[in-house]
């Protein structure tokens, strides 16, 4: 998605060798409407699939799933790594290992809002060890829910999460694939 890779070589930056901070427009401060662009890219990619869901993760994931679920006109269901208060102990859960931050989370969603059969599209922010989106797999998986797919609003290409899906058959879309980080400049796959 050519505005969002523009967005990425005008607002992002490299930290280290495998970080992209995108604090600017994407998981700190949010652009809207650049939000509203790739939520209609979303459902454009996914319009034949008959979708009843979206699925993300807390926190990053919110906002892109929002905007993919305002287009296809479904509702969105975030994980939460916390148990809050008001989450009964009906719970799908997974445990997701984070490479990044070192530790691992469980996330959890209510039983009631994730039934057998449903359809459901992953959408997150960042697809890199694939370590999130396969915790809402095996959700899916306990709910018997069919998932068609994952889409991701920045694959970096360089790190495992495509192979881990692919090997389990998920179609993945991203918006931007970014394949190195090159004298301190992203490059696109
Ligand atoms: P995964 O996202 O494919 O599972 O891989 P990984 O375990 O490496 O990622 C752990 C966390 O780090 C995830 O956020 C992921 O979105 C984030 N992350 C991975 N690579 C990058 C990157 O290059 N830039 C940024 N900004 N984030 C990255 P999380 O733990 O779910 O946190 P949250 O921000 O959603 O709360």
């Amino acid at each position: 998605m050519k505005l969002l890779e523009e967005r990425i070589q005008q607002d992002g930056r490299i930290l280290g060798d495998e970080i992209l901070k995108v604090d600017a427009f994407l998981n700190h401060q949010i652009d809207p409407e650049l939000m509203a662009a790739m939520g209609e890219e979303f459902s454009r990619l996914f319009a034949n699939d008959k979708i009843d869901k979206i699925l993300t993760v807390e926190s990053s994931g919110i906002a892109p799933a929002v905007f993919a679920g305002l287009s296809l006109h479904v509702p969105v269901v975030f994980a939460r790594k916390n148990k809050s208060l008001t989450l009964p102990t009906t719970v799908w859960a997974a445990d997701v290992y984070s490479f990044t931050k070192q530790t691992t989370n469980q996330i959890m969603i209510d039983q009631q809002f994730l039934k057998s059969g449903e359809k459901v599209l992953i959408i997150d922010d960042f697809l890199a060890n694939g370590q999130a989106v396969n915790g809402l797999l095996k959700i899916a998986s306990q709910a018997d829910a069919h998932v068609v797919g994952a889409g991701i609003v920045i694959e970096k290409t360089f790190q495992k999460g495509r192979q881990i899906l692919d090997e389990q058959g998920i179609r993945v879309e991203s918006l931007a694939r970014v394949k190195a980080f090159v004298d301190g400049q992203v490059a696109f796959l």
